[in-house]
């Protein structure tokens, strides 16, 4: 009896190691070997798509893709680079630790190299620079980092926002997964204010009238990067082809393409 528990157990974690290694194998984005419908090498790209012009969700008549900005920079550059891309859509905060399991390639989500990141990966170049703004029901008149004290300030979990927020003085912080979900709390009055990046919040502000920013100063600004995971042979390879973007004038394309408001 005794005995036969003993094995049923044994197979147990057996089975288990079993489906832990597959799972592993297939989760694995790094040895570029998946198959495509071209026949040419893939990348996969992860990013969190509620961030405006950046990457978000298009949806229509039932199609659902992701587009913006860094969406166009990653196919440019994949695109000359003769790889294919997989995009695949998760929460900010856990973009780097899926870098570190590699389960990505590379991750583009307007994200800043900032120095304590660069532990867990490599930066690109930056690409395009922002700066943090306090978004806040109209006329509330909250427009500095002093106005925030005591205040409930919404940030996204695991951003350098997040970061700035604990920094200054008596803020109450609650901090949310998506940027969406910090705007409604906004709109219904359960938190007073939020830090976003001017870039995304101009969009998040013209959607919603009730709604308006102040850019602050006191915080540094926030350029944007492609990270990948440490050690990764394409790091070179993006920051040829950024500056390709560049010099050609398609980069400042992009950005009036994604980030001109007087259209
Ligand atoms: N630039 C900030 C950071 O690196 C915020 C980026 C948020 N990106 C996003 N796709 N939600 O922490």
């Amino acid at each position: 009896m005794k005995n036969t528990k003993l094995k049923a157990l044994t197979l147990l974690s057996v089975t288990a190691a079993l489906a832990m290694t597959v799972g592993c194998g297939s989760n694995s984005a790094s040895d570029n070997t998946g198959s495509s419908t071209s026949g040419q090498k893939k990348l996969v790209l992860m990013t969190s798509a509620d961030y405006p012009p950046y990457e978000s969700h298009k949806t229509d008549g039932g199609s659902d893709e992701i587009v913006g900005f860094d969406i166009d920079i990653a196919k440019a550059i994949t695109k000359n680079l003769g790889y294919d891309l997989e995009i695949k859509d998760v929460d900010f905060n856990g973009l780097l630790p899926a870098l570190q399991a590699k389960q990505a390639d590379l991750v583009m989500a307007g994200m800043t190299p900032k120095p304590e990141r660069l532990q867990n990966a490599d930066f690109s170049d930056i690409y395009y620079e922002a700066k943090n703004t306090i978004v806040e029901k109209k006329g509330a008149n909250l427009k500095t980092a002093a106005d925030l004290k005591g205040k409930k300030v919404g940030v996204q979990l695991g951003s350098i926002q997040e970061g700035d927020a604990k920094k200054m003085d008596g803020l109450n912080i609650v901090s949310l997964n998506k940027i969406g979900d910090i705007v409604q709390e906004l709109k219904s009055g359960r938190i007073d204010a939020a830090i976003i990046e001017d870039t995304v919040a101009k969009g998040y502000t013209a959607a919603n009238t009730d709604l308006e920013f102040n850019t602050i100063t006191s915080t540094e600004p926030a350029g944007s990067a492609v990270a990948f995971p440490k050690g990764s042979a394409l790091v070179g390879d993006f920051n040829k082809e950024l500056k390709k973007l560049k010099d050609s004038g398609e980069l400042d394309n992009l950005i009036k393409k994604w980030f001109d408001t007087n259209k």
